[in-house]
């Protein structure tokens, strides 16, 4: 087995010991609740106290997007780029809210996720849409050039920092020239290792990005980065990160750029 591939086993292996994502804290994922829901059913399996949290949680997160207004304009402008484009992907797409979010305003949009309980329960809770498992660092289900559009909602918050360009030349990969990527990330420089969620153990990390070392790193990945927007927390709303989201961030020509890169050194 190759290095990518222990390390997504792993990943999928973390993942689905914890019985949600990054969200803690958030006014719509209430720990507490869930942890009163855990203590309701205390006679069931810690399998079962998992599954059944990551439900709620889930539930809780489909408002999510109604406390954060400069996410929904991102997402609304993209919704509008992709309407009648052609396929778009929500990579690292959790429970769906944001596919969902961004179908609902028009655009043909699926999820991947590396987490087969995650995309169960964005199947669960989105009936008519389509969501399946996948890993953002190696795509094999998705061919080159046949997508329009890409939405990255902190699914790089799990991929060690040395991942980084792999996810983005995957990225790019699947994109077709032109197509339009919009990418949301914790910015900092540190791992963040809750040890637990809701009373549960996870050993899984969350990493944070510097905004320069995303956008070199998606240059060097043959993007151009339009925007570059950080913004502080919403107070009560979600984890107290910065967030930074790059976007648009479009998929180059590969023969322009090689013209450009022949100009320039002549
Ligand atoms: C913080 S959640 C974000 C979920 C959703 N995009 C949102 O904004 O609410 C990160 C998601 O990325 C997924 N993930 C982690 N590594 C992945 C990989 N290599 N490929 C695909 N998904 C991955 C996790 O399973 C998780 O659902």
């Amino acid at each position: 087995m190759n290095r990518l591939s222990t390390r997504r086993d792993e990943t999928i292996r973390l993942l689905d010991q914890t019985p949600t994502d990054l969200f803690k804290g958030s006014r719509h994922g209430d720990p507490n609740g869930i942890l009163r829901l855990l203590g309701q059913r205390s006679a069931q399996p810690r399998q079962e106290h998992v599954r059944q949290a990551r439900h709620a949680y889930a539930s809780h997160l489909a408002d999510e997007l109604a406390g954060k207004p400069l996410d929904r304009q991102l997402l609304d402008r993209f919704a509008d780029q992709m309407r009648g484009a052609g396929p778009v992907c929500e990579l690292g797409c959790g429970p769906g809210h944001v596919a969902r979010y961004v179908h609902e305003r028009g655009a043909d949009v699926s999820g991947v996720d590396l987490s087969p309980a995650m995309v169960e329960e964005a199947r669960r809770l989105h009936a008519g849409m389509t969501f399946s498992e996948g890993d953002m660092l190696d795509l094999d289900e998705v061919d080159d050039g046949s997508l329009a559009g890409v939405v990255s909602f902190y699914s790089i918050v799990h991929l060690p920092a040395d991942s980084l360009p792999t996810a983005f030349r995957e990225m790019r990969r699947v994109l077709r020239p032109g197509g339009v990527a919009l990418v949301a990330f914790h910015v900092g420089d540190e791992i963040v290792r809750p040890g637990e969620l809701w009373g549960i153990p996870v050993t899984l990390d969350w990493v944070f990005f510097r905004t320069a070392d995303v956008v070199r790193s998606l240059v060097a990945s043959d993007f151009r980065v339009g925007e570059v927007i950080e913004r502080a927390p919403y107070e009560g709303v979600e984890h107290p990160s910065r967030r930074a989201y790059c976007s648009p961030v479009l998929a180059r020509n590969h023969v322009l750029r090689r013209l450009d890169h022949f100009f320039a050194r002549a």
